[in-house]
């Protein structure tokens, strides 16, 4: 069985492959009729171990525009808080003939887990502090959309970058495609082997970064995976690494600016940067549903 578990398996050609598979989606999600009969005979089951917004709503989208049955699992709710691991859960939904699993949890590998012992194709939609590599397809198609091309372009990687999955398979998608990258935020949210590990440039100042690149993709502080904060306060992180507008207008060109989401306005990004003409940010939610039913697509075989 084929998975998608992270951006780290892949290679240049597979990430080609889903990336046009999706502009040709995309074209599908304009027509009156957004709906396309190939999934049909496929049932997938979304299991959601940790919040979601964007995409649990996405990839449901993804499943009902390629026509496929769709169930959604949330742990709060379910009999998870009854003491049922994660392998009798799967395997009790499966039973159910269900096909296909997209998973989200908040532990790192879990996907990777499930994978040695199900016999269902899984989606990673996000574990832990590892990988989200549809994440990583849908900014990249969005990169790719405003900049026409992912080889040569500079792309910063601001904020806590520690702690995120997003940094993660923007890293690996964007070397793999020849990309150059730099990650930039407060040193104690930045790790120390980044560079050497993963060929990227480290810089501390966020000013610099942004003088740098094409395009600045600005996360998030995950507290929920900080037992303790690894900064002094929320207002003190926007004085000091804050992406602002006069920030912006202090440059000396145009950049794009995007982020995954959730934002918290006025701590890693400011209103008047989110909201203005220069930000991806809902074009890089478009994309996340015809990324998401290129890669159901795809692992289904149906191509
Ligand atoms: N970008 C992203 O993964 O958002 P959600 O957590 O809302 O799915």
């Amino acid at each position: 069985t084929k998975h998608l578990l992270g951006i780290r398996a892949l290679t240049r050609e597979d990430i080609e492959l889903i990336l046009s598979t999706a502009e040709q989606f995309k074209d599908v999600l304009q027509r009156p009729v957004k709906k396309v009969p190939s999934l049909r005979d496929v049932t997938i089951v979304n299991l959601f171990y940790e919040n979601s917004t964007r995409t649990r709503i996405s990839f449901e989208l993804a499943e009902k525009r390629l026509s496929a049955d769709t169930i959604n699992f949330t742990a709060s709710g379910s009999s998870v808080s009854k003491g049922e691991t994660l392998l009798d859960t799967v395997n009790n939904i499966l039973s159910m003939k269900v096909d296909m699993v997209v998973m989200r949890h908040s532990a790192s590998g879990a996907p990777h887990f499930l994978a040695q012992h199900i016999p269902a194709a899984i989606v990673n939609a996000g574990d832990g502090i590892n990988e989200h590599p549809t994440q990583g397809l849908l900014d990249a198609l969005s990169m790719k959309q405003a900049l026409g091309t992912l080889e040569g372009i500079r792309v910063a990687i601001i904020g806590d970058i520690m702690h995120s999955r997003v940094a993660m398979s923007n890293i690996y998608l964007l070397k793999k495609m020849g990309a150059e990258v730099m990650v930039a935020g407060p040193p104690t949210l930045i790790p120390p082997y980044i560079q050497e590990a993963f060929g990227v440039k480290v810089v501390y100042k966020v000013r610099e970064a942004l003088e740098w690149c094409d395009v600045a993709n600005v996360l998030r502080i995950q507290l929920e995976r900080q037992s303790q904060p690894l900064f002094s306060s929320l207002r003190e992180y926007n004085l000091a690494y804050g992406v602002s507008r006069r920030l912006l207008d202090g440059l000396k060109k145009d950049i794009f600016i995007m982020h995954p989401g959730p934002i918290n306005r006025g701590v890693e990004l400011d209103s008047d940067v989110a909201d203005s003409g220069h930000s991806l940010i809902l074009q890089q939610v478009e994309n996340g549903v015809a990324v998401r039913m290129a890669v159901l697509y795809l692992l289904a075989g149906k191509n």
